[in-house]
């Protein structure tokens, strides 16, 4: 079973090959994130050109790389939402012209679930270095996990569009425990790195001036979100569990937390213009504010997935997206999960063709429903 994958619901424009949803046959991306750094975020029409530009070069050589011609292809799977509208417009118009002209069947996928079905992915086509389990894929190296995850599964999705925690029982069985309320972690990151004066994107900015910073010398305040949704309760009904406790997440008030923080620092108000304030931040402050805001920010995801863990005792826990990549992240949940959490290649853990490839798999191998390629829209607003 061969399915190409498509995504392109931010700025990257993504297409992969992976074969029995276990085996990485080819992985291309092209982003747009260089048009976007002088603006400090990505801006969607720029994001929605670049793609059209870029898809069909990016599929063909996704092809090419696996060695695979059309009639190699099962089926298309295609990232559908969550994501900006007119970067989504591309990667399904162009799934779904091709489901037509070349006549396969086309999957639609959610983004977010794809980020958690990429850590299925566990071989290449060719090894580069079996013993440590890394594999050449369309001329990379990537260190791939050596097991695939086990159900009771436990997902945690940290990107720049989403934060939040999820339980599957079995493929396509999974309750929703808790999500953001407001801003995702990595977008929380990027805003940070604004205010302060650091480059876009900010995780991997906040992260090296964090380097050189004092964690302790501010103490901002954790998000407190007790709600519980209704899935929530129905699940702790079910297994017996009395805990009360929500696993929603907030980052708006760490954000303006660290605004407040960098303005009384170099001894100004809230009036003072926010584009004065980097330059009036010297580099040690700029540093002290990122290893503050860094370790609260992990340690708020960190509490929920360790509360999840003791409450749920999944078999694997799994996390996925940009945010993945952060070796904060893995220090803490390290230091504190009773059992190793497993992530894959760091190339993985931003956007690509591969998971949402991955996830098609299981969908066609598992008799999930088809998408009609006549009429599949696109949902930016799509949850899980
Ligand atoms: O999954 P992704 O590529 O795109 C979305 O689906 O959003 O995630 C991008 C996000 C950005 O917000 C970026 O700042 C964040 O991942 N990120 C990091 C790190 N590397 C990337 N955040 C924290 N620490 C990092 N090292
Ligand atoms: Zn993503």
């Amino acid at each position: 079973m061969k399915i190409l994958g498509i995504e392109s619901s931010c700025d990257e424009t993504a297409a992969a090959v992976v074969e029995d949803g276990v085996r990485l046959l080819s992985n291309v991306v092209a982003s747009s994130m260089d048009l976007h750094k002088p603006y400090g975020g990505v801006v969607p029409e720029i994001a929605a050109r670049s793609h059209m530009e870029a898809i069909i070069p990016v599929v063909e050589q996704a092809l090419s790389d696996a060695d695979c011609t059309w009639d190699d292809i099962d089926g298309i799977a295609v990232t559908y939402g969550a994501g900006l509208g007119g970067s989504l417009l591309v990667g399904v118009m162009t799934a779904r012209t091709l489901a037509i002209t070349k006549n396969k069947p086309l999957y639609a996928i959610n983004h977010v679930e794809g980020h958690i079905y990429v850590n299925f992915l566990t071989e290449g086509k060719m090894a580069h270095d079996a013993t440590s389990h890394e594999f050449e894929i369309s001329g990379k190296i990537y260190r791939l996990p050596t097991e695939q995850p086990v159900f009771p599964m436990l997902g945690l999705i940290v990107s720049g569009g989403h934060s939040q925690l999820v339980l599957w029982h079995d493929h396509f069985d999974y309750v929703l425990l808790g999500h953001t309320s407001d801003d995702a972690i990595g977008e929380a990151f990027d805003k940070v790195a604004k205010i302060i004066g650091l480059p876009y994107p900010g995780g991997p900015s906040v992260a090296a001036a964090a380097v050189n910073g004092n964690a302790e010398a501010f103490d901002f305040p954790k998000s407190r979100i007790a709600t519980v949704s209704p899935e929530l309760t129905a699940l702790r009904h079910k297994i017996g569990s009395t805990r009360t406790a929500g696993y929603d997440l907030s980052f708006s008030g760490i954000k303006t937390a660290v605004l407040r923080a960098a303005q009384s620092a170099v001894g100004k108000t809230h009036e003072l213009p926010s584009y004065e304030l980097p330059g009036l931040l010297n580099a040690s402050q700029k540093a002290d504010i990122a290893a503050s805001f860094q370790r609260v920010a992990i340690e708020t995801i960190v509490d929920k997935t360790l509360a999840a863990v003791e409450e749920f005792q999944p078999k694997s826990v799994i996390i996925g997206g940009g945010v993945a990549a952060s070796s904060e992240l893995r220090r803490q949940l390290a230091e504190r999960l009773p059992s190793p959490a497993s992530y894959t290649d760091i190339k993985l853990c931003t956007d690509n063709g591969a998971m949402i490839a991955a996830l098609g798999c299981f969908k066609a191998m598992r008799g999930q429903p088809t998408a009609d390629p006549y009429s599949l829209e696109i949902a930016p607003n799509l949850s899980m």
